[in-house]
């Protein structure tokens, strides 16, 4: 990840003016409103993300953090940046990905320190050459789809709803999908960050990780990434129907959720 200085000015420039206050001018979550929202700001230094195409525990794809800073996470006090234009937006996602990497090594070097290591450059050097690989093997992670997007019918939202249940989307979930479990009620998910975290209301019609059905199936098959929703590559891997079922009865969910 090799980003011209005078590029990174520009991000950091962009990023002071539209993102700092949320996320704090070194994407610590900490920014000055920070504290007044009910989900928080991500914390950007652990270099995890959740709404990426790739697999559970891997790095996003820089397509992904853009995809975020387009269109925002619907639900969220996340902002979609429409208006920013392709150029602003990728220089935004560069300088994402930068302030991760840099909150990476910090890190690594505190553990470093803390268990007694010498702090050299052999260890920096390792640490940085570590980062960069899981970085470079996040392409390797996309979650590739295994067939096209059958037409939807009754029949396949049919399945779906069986399927919503009989594969444990449920037990967080609900069977209705609206996210009214006991543990949800409670708060008593957490996300990597340790906040509370609620399995989502899929009759809400938001969907932070977007609404088209590519978006939903890669939700499934590759979980999301620092939550508890799981990734179901395991056990769904050779049944690609079932998981276009699954997507097909998530996506009318919202229209019953209108219904009074
Ligand atoms: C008004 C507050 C606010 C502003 C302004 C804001 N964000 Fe966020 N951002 C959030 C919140 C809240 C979340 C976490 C949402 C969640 O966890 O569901 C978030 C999450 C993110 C994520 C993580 C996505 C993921 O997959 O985990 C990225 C990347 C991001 N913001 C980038 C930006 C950038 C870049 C800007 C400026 C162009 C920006 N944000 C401006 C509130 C904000
Ligand atoms: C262990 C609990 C758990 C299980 C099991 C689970 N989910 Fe989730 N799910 C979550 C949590 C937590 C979130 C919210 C993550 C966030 O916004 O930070 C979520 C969010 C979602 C979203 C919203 C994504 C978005 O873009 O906003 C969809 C769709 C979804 N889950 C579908 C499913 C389906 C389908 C299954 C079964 C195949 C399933 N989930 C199983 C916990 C779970």
């Amino acid at each position: 990840m090799m980003v011209p200085p005078e590029e990174l000015f520009e991000g950091a420039k962009l990023f002071g003016k539209h993102c700092a206050i949320c996320h704090g001018a070194w994407g610590a979550g900490d920014g000055p409103v920070a504290p007044d929202l009910v989900v928080a700001p991500r914390d950007f230094r652990r270099g995890v993300f959740k709404f990426q195409s790739t697999f559970y525990g891997s790095k996003p794809l820089i397509s992904d953090v853009e995809r975020t800073i387009q269109h925002g996470l619907a639900g969220t006090t996340m902002p979609p940046f429409l208006t920013l234009g392709s150029q602003a937006i990728a220089r935004l996602a560069r300088h994402v990905l930068w302030l991760a990497r840099r909150g990476e090594v910090e890190r690594e070097l505190v553990l470093a320190a803390q268990a007694g290591e010498p702090l050299d450059g052999r260890l920096l050097a390792e640490i940085e050459e570590t980062l960069q690989s899981a970085w470079e093997e996040a392409s390797e992670q996309a979650v590739a789809l295994a067939s096209p997007h059958p037409e939807p019918t009754a029949d396949s939202i049919a399945r779906g709803r069986v399927a919503f249940i009989s594969r444990g989307c449920a037990k967080c979930h609900g069977p209705d999908g609206r996210g009214q479990t006991e543990e949800n009620l409670r708060g008593g998910l957490r996300d990597y960050w340790g906040k509370s975290v609620r399995a989502a209301d899929l009759t809400s019609g938001r969907l932070k990780g977007g609404h088209r059905p590519e978006d939903v199936y890669r939700r499934i098959m590759g979980g999301i990434n620092g939550t508890p929703m799981p990734s179901f590559r395991a056990t769904l891997n050779s049944e690609p129907r079932t998981v276009w079922d699954l997507v097909d009865f998530v996506l009318q969910l919202p229209t019953i959720g209108q219904r009074p």
